[in-house]
């Protein structure tokens, strides 16, 4: 099953080949604070950063590594044009996914590799002066199942997150409380659940917690055999169930957007927010490597062009 990953994620390195030289390079740091599942950050700081810079966490997919995921996504190289920082956690376990079954994985400050995640996120505010409003999550695949679930457990963390080909948070939830478990009745989409049970999924993952939520936005290929396409409608299912919209009716439909052939779908747009809360991008005849868009990106996150107090 992971195999599987190995062969349709080395495509995405290729995407990237050649790319202008850095202006600074990926260091790790090893006293983030609490981090008993052995989490590993590394940390990309261009060297122009901005005085109080947005932080966007990058979290690699199954068999990668921090630094194959600072080489093959866009945004150390998008960090040194618009100044922001980029956080690359690198997964503790063999096979290198990450762990989004057990129950601490799925607990504010449960222990897991998202507490460890959330534990880099708070030390790089204070270490480099970091704008709390700013802080993004993206991942692919095995990151983007985190990225998931890092919105679910932290959400007074993040300001808005970006999954490329994951699952619902809780999707691969273990019932023996395995770490780091493959759950094939999510991943070959037979996980099936309302609206609403989705949404409180993801609520009982900080239970009590009432303050804002990020925006989240998922891509999916519709001929996506690994994480297969119903997760799409699943995560969907889940952040409109989360923010109270109706999964069944956006609010906006546009297609061959952000290009051709993929559907975007946009739920909870007002006028201060024009590009709504809820997006779903569904890529037609694309498998699980959806290419990562880093104009897109800097787009649902607000940065760089895009940013409000630019
Ligand atoms: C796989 O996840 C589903 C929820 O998506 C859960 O109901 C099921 O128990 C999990 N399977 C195992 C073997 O833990
Ligand atoms: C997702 O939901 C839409 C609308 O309910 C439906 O038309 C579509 O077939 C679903 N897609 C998958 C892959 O299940
Ligand atoms: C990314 O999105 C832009 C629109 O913002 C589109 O023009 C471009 O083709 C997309 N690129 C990739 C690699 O998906």
């Amino acid at each position: 099953m992971r195999l599987s990953i190995v062969t349709t994620l080395t495509a995405l390195l290729s995407c990237v080949t050649a790319r202008p030289t850095l202006t600074s390079s990926l260091q790790q740091v090893t006293n983030f604070g609490s981090n008993p599942t052995g989490t590993q950050m590394y940390v990309y700081v261009p060297t122009n950063r901005v005085a109080k810079p947005p932080i966007i966490v990058a979290i690699h997919y199954c068999t990668g590594t921090a630094q194959a995921y600072f080489s093959g996504s866009p945004y150390a190289q998008l960090a040194d044009q618009y100044g922001f920082i980029v956080i690359y956690p690198s997964s503790p376990y063999s096979g290198t996914c990450w762990d989004v079954s057990s129950k601490s994985a799925l607990t504010h400050n449960g222990g897991g590799d998202s507490n460890a995640i959330a534990n880099m996120v708070t030390y790089a505010l204070s270490q480099y002066n970091g704008d709390a409003t700013k802080v993004f999550v993206t991942g692919s695949s095995s990151g983007a199942m985190m990225t998931n679930v890092m919105a679910a457990t932290y959400p007074e963390l993040f300001a808005a997150a970006t999954a490329y080909s994951g699952v619902p948070a809780g999707c691969f939830y273990s019932s023996s409380n395995q770490v780091d478990a493959w759950n094939s009745t999510c991943a070959q989409g037979d996980s099936i659940a309302t609206s609403q049970l989705w949404a409180s999924i993801a609520e009982s993952m900080y239970s009590g917690y009432t303050g804002a939520r990020p925006r989240f936005q998922v891509y999916h290929g519709s001929i996506d055999t690994t994480l297969y396409p119903e997760n799409y409608n699943e995560t969907v299912k889940q952040w409109t169930g989360v923010f109270g919209y109706n999964s069944q009716s956006p609010q906006k439909v546009e297609a061959n957007f952000p290009q051709s052939g993929y559907t975007t779908d946009i739920w909870g747009v007002t006028t201060q927010n024009p590009l709504g809360t809820v997006q779903g991008v569904y890529a037609i005849n694309v498998g699980h490597t959806v290419p990562i868009n880093g104009t897109q990106d800097m787009m649902w996150f607000g940065l760089g062009p895009y940013a409000s107090d630019a």
